[in-house]
């Protein structure tokens, strides 16, 4: 490791080393110089100009209402978002909620990873503003978007095709897990390992044939969409249509559709706030015309009245330097059980289940909001990866072999079961064979009856993590946001007091300043 101070600075050995490594960290991730002479991380400085407490993707919903709620229009409506800043409904969280807030932007169902929450808070709080004494004035219209590079945006997709699919769980597993190969053909895509591939998935067909079955359509019949361009209803419905959340307007059509007049009242009711409909049994659009069967719209009104499909990000698993023309995803088929019926993922289904192989799929490369591997060859690396977190590392991996980084690699990797979802274990092992990862800790949670996850695993490290971040190492976190990111963070935290001798309030600041130097890096979903 390069050597910054003297060796008659006034520290401890391991003062010395934990600083040199810090502005090791600083400048490979060519950011701003630390305070000279602190022996841990520059304590971050009072936020300059505004800031966004509740951008945290591990916090609730309601926290993070809280925490705005003293803030300005736009401010609560980027807090109803999923905080991800992943990019996937073409804005940021913060641009996203000022395109709506200045009009600019009338689709409330674009952030996928927040999901219906989203969707509803954003519509409560647009109902809220409605009624008070700023209705008359939205704010300011949002800057127009700038154009999309080809390949590079949601709006502005490329072609690409399922060459395998294959599985990574034992068949039989309680969750499947699929390793999918795209081929990316002629695009001339390029991305960087940590970026996501967007893809624009089609509705399971099988639903969609059923949906047409009950309207008693043929599927034959042309509908416009709001682009205007003219499709076939069961093209709108297969590729075009949100099948997942019925929309407002759609209760609303059923509503005065329905001959029955308990369906009418019921269904009026759904189109003002629709938080009843789950206890009513409607979880997707299905649901609505199976629970409502006295309202029965021609399909165009039907397609009409549905929300837009939106896409799906998932994290790219491969390098480009040993895979140039295709992109690797761990896709995780979303299936769960609710009123008696079998659910699917939209998404996770289509790459899994739906996309047969040869077959075309429109894709993105979706750029990585500070999720990269460090500039500097030599710098260590931590990668903490449960479930599917482990894609964007197994193309760390790829890329420093293939770059031929002198740098050692450690791997944090959990899942349920070693021997039903060590997802890539052979590849994992040969890496570590070769000794390309110098570490890998491995936490299966279900394995005993005491749960242990990741975090358990890093705290019974805890001496060389430290060691290794002292050292300059870059730490990296993929996978669940709600529960495991958090956790994680805490389990930082603890191993600053314990190993790194930091009170508590230094050690919650601990991980905002290794994040600040550039060398604490989540891409959590
Ligand atoms: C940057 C980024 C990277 C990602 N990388 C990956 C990756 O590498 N691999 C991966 O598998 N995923 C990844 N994801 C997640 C992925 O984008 C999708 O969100 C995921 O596949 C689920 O989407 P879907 O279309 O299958 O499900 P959807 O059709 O979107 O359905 C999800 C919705 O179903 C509902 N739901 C889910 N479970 C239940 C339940 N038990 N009961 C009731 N309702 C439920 C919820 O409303 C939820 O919002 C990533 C996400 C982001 C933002
Ligand atoms: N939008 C969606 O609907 C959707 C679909 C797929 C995935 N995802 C997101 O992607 C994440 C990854 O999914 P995945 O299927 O790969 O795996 P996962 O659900 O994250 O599970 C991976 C491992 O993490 C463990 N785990 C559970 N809670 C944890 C915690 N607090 N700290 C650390 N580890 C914990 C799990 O253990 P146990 O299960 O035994 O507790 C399991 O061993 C999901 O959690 C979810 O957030 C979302």
């Amino acid at each position: 490791m390069q050597v910054f101070l003297p060796d008659n600075a006034p520290f401890t050995e391991a003062q010395r080393a934990w600083l040199n490594g810090f502005v090791a960290g600083l400048l490979g991730a060519e950011l701003a110089p630390a305070t000279p002479g602190a022996p841990f991380p520059a304590p971050a400085p009072a936020p300059q100009g505004e800031d966004f407490p509740w951008h945290d993707p591990t916090l609730a919903i309601d926290e993070r209402m809280k925490l705005s709620a003293d803030r300005t229009f736009e401010r609560r409506l980027m807090a109803a978002m999923g905080q991800l800043d992943c990019g996937q409904c073409g804005y940021l969280c913060k641009t996203y909620a000022e395109a709506i807030g200045g009009g600019a932007e009338a689709d409330l169902g674009k952030c996928v990873p927040g999901g219906r929450v989203t969707a509803k808070k954003l519509k409560e709080l647009l109902a809220q503003r409605a009624l008070g004494p700023a209705a008359a004035q939205p704010a300011a219209g949002a800057a127009p978007r700038a154009a999309v590079e080809r390949g590079y945006g949601r709006d502005a997709p490329v072609p690409a095709s399922l060459a395998s699919s294959t599985l990574l769980t034992v068949p039989g597993a309680e969750r499947e897990v699929r390793h999918v190969v795209l081929e990316l053909g002629d695009s001339s895509l390029v991305y960087e390992p940590g970026d996501s591939l967007g893809i624009w998935p089609h509705n399971n067909p099988d639903e969609v044939e059923l949906l047409i079955a009950i309207l008693r359509a043929k599927g034959s019949e042309a509908v416009t969409l709001p682009d205007g361009a003219v499709v076939s209803a069961r093209e709108a419905l297969g590729r075009e249509c949100n099948l997942r959340m019925p929309s407002d307007s759609l209760y609303a059509l059923l509503a005065s559709e329905a001959k029955d007049e308990a369906d009418r009242f019921r269904l009026s009711k759904l189109a003002e706030d629709d938080a009843q409909a789950e206890a009513l049994g409607v979880h997707d659009v299905l649901d609505a015309l199976l629970e409502f069967s006295s309202a029965r719209p021609s399909i165009g009104e039907f397609v009409a009245a549905l929300g837009r499909m939106q896409p799906r990000l998932y994290s790219i698993a491969c390098s480009q330097k040993r895979h140039p023309r295709e992109a690797h995803l761990t896709v995780s088929a979303l299936r769960y059980e609710k009123n008696d019926r079998a659910y699917q993922g939209t998404g996770s289904a289509f790459l899994s289940e739906h996309l047969r192989p040869g077959r075309s799929v429109s894709v993105f490369v979706q750029r990585a909001h500070g999720f990269r591997l460090p500039a500097d060859l030599a710098a260590q690396v931590i990668m903490v990866g449960p479930g599917t977190g482990i894609a964007p590392f197994r193309a760390f991996l790829q890329e420093r072999t293939a770059a031929g980084a002198a740098g050692r690699n450690w791997l944090f990797f959990g899942n349920r079961r070693r021997d039903a979802d060590f997802l890539y274990r052979a590849e994992l092992e040969e890496f570590a064979q070769k000794g390309l990862l110098n570490r890998m800790d491995l936490a299966f949670s279900r394995d005993q009856t005491k749960k242990v996850y990741v975090q358990h695993k890093m705290l019974e490290a805890a001496q060389e993590l430290w060691r290794w971040l002292a050292n300059g190492a870059y730490l990296y976190v993929c996978g669940d946001a709600a529960r495991m990111a958090g956790d994680v963070d805490r389990a930082l935290q603890q191993i600053a007091i314990r190993e790194g001798g930091m009170d508590a309030a230094a050690a919650k600041r601990f991980p905002q300043d290794l994040a600040r130097a550039g060398r604490y890096q989540r891409d959590v979903y």
